[in-house]
């Protein structure tokens, strides 16, 4: 089970002020459920998980089952809310050597459409070069830039390589129902798509075939993922007593340490393939709850590895920070630090000793550390890094995302900032309908 561990808060933040905001968040909780929170058009993920049928899932697994028969590697493209969560359980999931294993029982998963570099798109294609390969175009709008320009060279790609009538079958949409280009287009060709619901925003979709469909396609237990989603739903739920739900905690707690001054939180882990579980919560809280000059800063590190570039900073820099650790009690593999005559490495010391043993008194060390330097610290533990515990994260994070952003007095589902860098972009470009605005540009950059 996931286990929220907030003891190490209270030399800077107390319990009393912590379980003073109880109230709020039952608030927030009713809030919530009842639909009358701000944004309350897209609160389609609150019971999400307990909505999904076998049978919804089975549909998953049978276009997964296509893809994993017909490609020797599938492109996801998409961006934001369209792939960072599907990267991360994937990632999270996946051997860290996958590249060198490339055993044939699992196709290649890459990802396209979150990012414009020509080299990137460039080294994908070449790659692709004579590959059996499939592509899931996700977008929700269906009209996202970087999604689109992706998908419109993959397209091309693929039909060419494997003809048309294949390309047919290996390409698969994740869109709106009714609306945007992707939509137009998979109506058109014919392909096998899915709808992301008009009430699930995308940073808040990877339960929805979104983030499903991929994690199925690289061989992992989708209905292992929903099922402790589920568990958390109701372990979460507005029913629950503010001291038995770890996501009424975590959201009060944040919003107690935000208050006192403490302005950026950093999600640490201990184990490298957590990295991307880090880059998908920093998008859900990032973009859920910055905005009107408000909101906790999201970072992140990976340590070790960062103890020794980002350490420094973390032990010593401003006060301004709070850490809130992933832990992971049990290793999938076992690995035992070998003796050595000589011992010229002087490490004999552990011999015989787990790695793991290393790194969790690496965490434990690190912990007393930061809170000694200035820190305060939440631990979030998780009891092995599968699937079904990888749903419980996901859908605890949700759920205090939701709860923090009414305490901070935000709509947690809307992302109006992101527009600015688009009308820019567009209007440098030239887009048709964008000409004011390219006036506007060229005159304050000839200024
Ligand atoms: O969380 C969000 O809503 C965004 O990050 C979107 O997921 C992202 O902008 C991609 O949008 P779309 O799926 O419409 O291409």
């Amino acid at each position: 089970m996931l286990n929220l561990d907030i003891t190490k808060v209270a030399p800077f933040v107390s319990k009393e002020t912590i379980n003073g905001y109880a109230d709020s968040i039952a608030e927030a909780q009713n809030a919530l459920e009842a639909g009358t929170c701000p944004g309350n058009d897209y609160l389609g993920w609150l019971h999400l998980p307990s909505s999904i049928s076998p049978e919804f899932l089975a549909e998953v697994k049978n276009a997964a089952a296509t893809l994993r028969a017909e490609c020797e590697a599938v492109v996801v493209a998409g961006i934001g809310g369209s792939y960072l969560g599907a990267k991360a359980v994937i990632e999270a999931l996946s051997n860290s050597f996958q590249w060198l294993l490339a055993d044939g029982k699992n196709p290649v998963i890459l990802f396209a459409g979150n990012n414009i570099g020509e080299d990137y798109l460039y080294e994908l294609t070449s790659y692709l070069k004579g590959k059996k390969f499939g592509v899931i175009n996700i977008s929700k709008s269906g009209t996202t830039t970087e999604t689109a320009l992706a998908f419109r060279l993959l397209k091309k790609q693929c039909e060419e390589q494997m003809g048309k009538e294949t390309a047919r079958k290996v390409i698969v949409a994740i869109t709106d129902a009714k609306r945007g280009a992707a939509r137009t287009c998979a109506d058109k060709e014919g392909y096998k798509s899915f709808v992301i619901p008009d009430n699930v925003g995308g940073r808040f979709s990877v339960l929805t075939p979104v983030g499903l469909l991929p994690i199925a396609v690289a061989g992992f237990d989708i209905d292992a993922l929903v099922k402790g989603a589920q568990d958390m739903e109701a372990q979460t739920a507005a029913s629950k007593p503010f001291a038995e739900n770890p996501a009424a905690i975590y959201a009060a707690t944040r919003y107690a340490l935000y208050a006192s001054g403490k302005k950026i939180e950093i999600l640490a882990n201990y184990q490298p393939k957590l990295h991307f579980i880090a880059e998908w919560w920093k998008q859900l809280f990032g973009e859920s709850e910055g905005k009107d000059k408000k909101g906790v800063y999201p970072a992140s590190v990976d340590l070790t590895t960062d103890l020794h570039s980002m350490g420094q900073w973390i032990q010593d820099g401003e006060r301004s920070i709070f850490e809130t650790v992933i832990s992971v009690l049990k290793p999938n593999h076992s690995l035992l630090f070998p003796s050595d005559e000589e011992n010229l490495d002087g490490l004999n010391f552990l011999a015989g000793k787990r790695v793991d043993e290393v790194n969790k008194m690496a965490e434990l060390g690190t912990q007393l550390a930061h809170v000694d330097g200035g820190v305060p610290n939440i631990r979030i533990t998780i009891d092995c890094l599968d699937a079904y515990h990888l749903g419980q994260l996901i859908y605890f994070f949700e759920r205090a995302c939701g709860l923090h952003c009414q305490l901070l007095g935000v709509n947690a589902f809307n992302q109006p900032g992101v527009e600015a860098y688009k009308k820019n972009m567009f209007a440098l470009l030239g887009k048709p309908g964008y000409e004011a605005e390219t006036e506007a540009i060229k005159q304050r950059l000839n200024k």
